[in-house]
């Protein structure tokens, strides 16, 4: 993809980014989480998540949207906090969400049932779970009352490319103290083009005026003043899709001699579920699965955060020894 429009000197984002009323107090938040959790000797990873959403008007009836589910952050996110990561999981309001995506295509109402109730259940009745309904659910509300208990799993939604932008820099400033210790792993598919404010129509687009044009602006990348001014020492990953396999690697490196971060996960859509190729500025490893592995249930996502946590250790343990 071409490279896009500008942040100012100091890394501010244009105008035509509406601030969200919120990120202030979302910062705020933030670096508690990551201050609490590194003076516990814990590692935290931001994980950004899902697609953004482009509006067409200002009272936004119609929007551009993408592909991206979230499974991939989501899932990612449960693999970190195996491995005792704390996460900040930025995603997109309604996509998949670490825990509950593994039942995310199940009707509720058809893994409950009522049951006669007993003495002091006022209604007489008690709700039971079907549990071949919801295959694991006891391993799987375990783990989740357990990252729970010990808020370890901080959530963070936006809708808008504006607030996913707003929030990945306010993120990035609220982690930027623990240095070393934050992982940045930007999985989220974020739109490159917006119609500024000033060039958008205030109410709905009317059909009778005919067919459409719209004429969009490159979005600023955040991973250069991420990488340079934001969060300088952290260990940053970002995600590359293409869906031309010729050219998926020559983009990842390019993406890396462009932004000098740690790692770019390389991905191509149709087969993002059991390929991916981690590359940085000397390795080339490619992570797959075997179609016996996908048969049992096992996820890349393992693999890549297997692979990538070990990478940020050993990044941890230069860092502290220069
Ligand atoms: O959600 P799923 O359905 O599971 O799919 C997962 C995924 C395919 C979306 C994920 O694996 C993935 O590849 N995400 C990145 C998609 C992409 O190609 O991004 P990009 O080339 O537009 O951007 C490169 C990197 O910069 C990405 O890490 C992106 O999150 C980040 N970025 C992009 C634009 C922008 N303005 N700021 C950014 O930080």
């Amino acid at each position: 993809m071409a490279d896009s429009g500008p942040l100012s000197a100091d890394g501010n984002l244009p105008a035509d980014f509406a601030v969200p009323s919120h990120v202030e107090e979302v910062k705020v938040q933030m670096a508690t989480f990551a201050a609490r959790h590194s003076a516990a000797g814990r590692v935290v990873v931001l994980i950004t998540s899902g697609g953004t959403k482009v509006p067409l008007e200002s009272r936004t009836v119609r929007f551009l949207d993408n592909f991206s589910s979230g499974r991939r952050g989501a899932s990612s996110a449960e693999y970190f906090l195996e491995l005792g990561y704390a996460v900040i999981f930025l995603h997109r309001h309604r996509s998949l969400y670490p825990f509950t995506r593994l039942y995310s295509g199940i009707n509720l109402l058809d893994s409950l049932q009522l049951e006669s109730g007993m003495g002091g259940c006022s209604s007489g009745q008690v709700v039971v779970v079907d549990q071949q309904a919801l295959p694991n659910i006891a391993k799987v509300l375990k783990r989740y009352q357990v990252v729970k208990d010990a808020g370890l799993l901080l959530s963070v939604e936006f809708s808008t490319l504006s607030e996913y932008l707003h929030l990945l820099k306010a993120a990035a400033q609220a982690l930027s103290p623990i240095g070393s210790k934050a992982m940045f792993y930007l999985a989220a598919a974020v739109s490159d083009f917006y119609i500024p404010v000033s060039d958008m129509p205030e109410h709905k687009i009317q059909s009778s005026d005919g067919p459409l044009q719209i004429s969009m602006k490159m979005v600023p990348k955040m991973l250069s003043p991420l990488v340079k001014d934001w969060a300088p020492q952290a260990f940053v990953i970002s995600f590359k899709l293409e869906t031309d396999p010729s050219i998926l690697l020559e983009r990842a490196r390019r993406a890396l001699d462009t932004y000098r971060h740690q790692v770019v996960v390389a991905n191509i859509l149709d087969t993002r579920r059991g390929y991916v190729v981690v590359v940085t500025p000397d390795t080339q490893v490619e992570l797959v699965l075997t179609d016996e592995e996908a048969s049992r249930g096992v996820e890349i996502e393992d693999r890549i955060v297997s692979n990538l946590s070990v990478a940020h250790s050993q990044f941890i343990a230069q860092n502290q020894a220069a």
